[in-house]
């Protein structure tokens, strides 16, 4: 399918939806009547251009309903609905409290089915390669837990920016599977060649290596990691890699084929904007066997991926919403959503780069980059320090932040913009920061 084809199918779609049709992705069920009436129409030009097409920003801003009582730069936490989605959720909530067991019995199967298919298809997998769970977490825990290539004696590695729970999941695999456990430090100031020497360094020191979790986008920092060269290092020595992509996809316009490695966990609910409660995870066809099924599942085949994950009940609403969130964000587009979320990046982090003391950790080489940035005060590493910022920056400028822990070099505060951020907002982060760095008398 070429891009044009993509756009104009997607343009069928939201019609259908808006007319409140059938769809062919997941049925009768799925038709979200008027569900993205009001959305606006993509402006032309490239990526670029889009990113700083105001009237069309602010017409994307409207679909968010937020609180005005802060300005949310805390929207690494997840990802909120814009009101279409919104109501899709609504919608669907009413229905299943309305249809019941009737609904879940008679029809979640095939819908639920609808549902993986689709989020395949907008992902760039194959059905057979996407199972669904109910975020990133379940769907990382179940890759390295179920991951059954060790051996007593080999080492599994990863660094000190990965998500703390899934460093907790890898130093399971100790007992669990007899290995070492190695952590490095990512280098701070990070650039792409000293990322990837940083990880040809660990796995040179550590020859034993047979396993290497990496994280996409940093939780910690927004440090995009050169994450398919990393993969490609790990796979020339025979090593496999599990991707933790809980904040790439949505933030950063990326589909499977690009990261490159075998086992990814996704989430739906930060950058995609679904409602909360649902994440998925990738493994390549030809590597299903090297992930142990569910210790739940004795229904579905072993060479089904279905058969890797066992939620238990699941928010159906949540589930049947989710073709809405994939469509919303198609219609404003990967390219352009990741073009504005870096434009707002670059907006306050040029101006706040002349604040004397105050540190940006997150490079401006492109590519290592997309929403999120942290930054430090010169010589405040504690978690005091760096709680003490968050709660000035939000008592006293009203600006949400959030601190940071477990980066090697000391903590740090983050900064996550969202779509529906204004100019004004970044204006008042970096008024407050001129403050907070004693650039400006308070
Ligand atoms: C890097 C990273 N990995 C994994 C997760 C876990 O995602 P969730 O809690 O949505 O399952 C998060 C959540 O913030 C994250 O930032």
């Amino acid at each position: 399918m070429t891009p044009t084809d993509t756009t104009s199918t997607r343009r069928t779609i939201l019609r259908g939806l808006a007319a409140g049709a059938a769809l062919p992705v997941a049925g009768a069920a799925m038709a979200a009547e008027g569900a993205l009436a009001g959305l606006p129409k993509s402006p032309a030009g490239s990526a670029q251009e889009i990113a700083t097409d105001q009237a069309y920003w602010a017409a994307v801003r409207r679909l968010y309903a937020v609180t005005p009582d802060i300005v949310n730069l805390e929207n690494g936490y997840w990802g909120v609905m814009p009101e279409p989605v919104r109501r899709e959720f609504m919608r669907q909530t009413e229905m299943v409290n309305r249809e019941n067991s009737y609904y879940a019995r008679q029809r979640f199967g095939a819908d639920f089915e609808a549902v993986r298919v689709k989020v395949a298809e907008a992902v760039g997998a194959t059905p057979q390669e996407i199972a669904l769970t109910r975020g990133a977490t379940e769907a990382l825990q179940l890759l390295i837990g179920g991951y059954n290539r060790l051996k007593p004696g080999d080492a599994v590695l990863y660094a000190d920016l990965d998500y703390d729970s899934m460093q907790y999941a890898m130093n399971a695999l100790k007992t669990r599977r007899g290995v070492d456990v190695v952590k490095f430090n990512i280098p701070e100031p990070a650039t792409r060649q000293a990322v990837l020497d940083a990880y040809a360094s660990a796995l040179e020191a550590n020859p034993r290596t047979r396993l290497l979790l990496v994280t996409h986008v940093s939780h910690r920092t927004g440090l995009v990691m050169p994450v398919a060269e990393i993969v490609r290092m790990a796979k020339a020595r025979g090593i496999d890699t599990i991707i933790d992509a809980a904040h790439s996809w949505g933030q950063i316009d990326i589909k499977v084929g690009d990261i490159e490695s075998d086992f990814i966990g996704f989430n739906l609910h930060k950058w995609i904007g679904a409602p909360l409660g649902i994440g998925f995870l990738y493994v390549r066809k030809d590597r299903l066997d090297s992930i142990d099924r569910d210790m739940g599942d004795e229904d579905f085949a072993e060479s089904d991926i279905r058969s890797r994950v066992h939620t238990g009940t699941m928010n159906f609403a949540t589930v049947l919403t989710v073709p809405t969130a994939i469509a919303v964000h198609q219609e404003i587009g990967a390219a352009a959503k990741q073009a504005r979320l870096r434009h707002f990046r670059d907006s306050w982090v040029s101006r706040a780069r002349e604040f004397k003391r105050l540190e940006i950790l997150t490079p401006d080489e492109p590519g290592l980059y997309g929403a999120i940035t942290s930054f430090r005060l010169a010589g405040k590493t504690s978690k005091a320090d760096n709680e003490a910022i968050v709660a000035k920056l939000r008592d006293e400028h009203k600006v949400l932040t959030v601190r940071r822990a477990g980066v090697a070099n000391g903590q740090c505060v983050r900064v996550t913009p969202a779509l529906y951020t204004t100019e004004a907002d970044l204006d008042r982060l970096v008024e407050a920061l001129a403050v907070v760095t004693g650039s400006k008398p308070g």
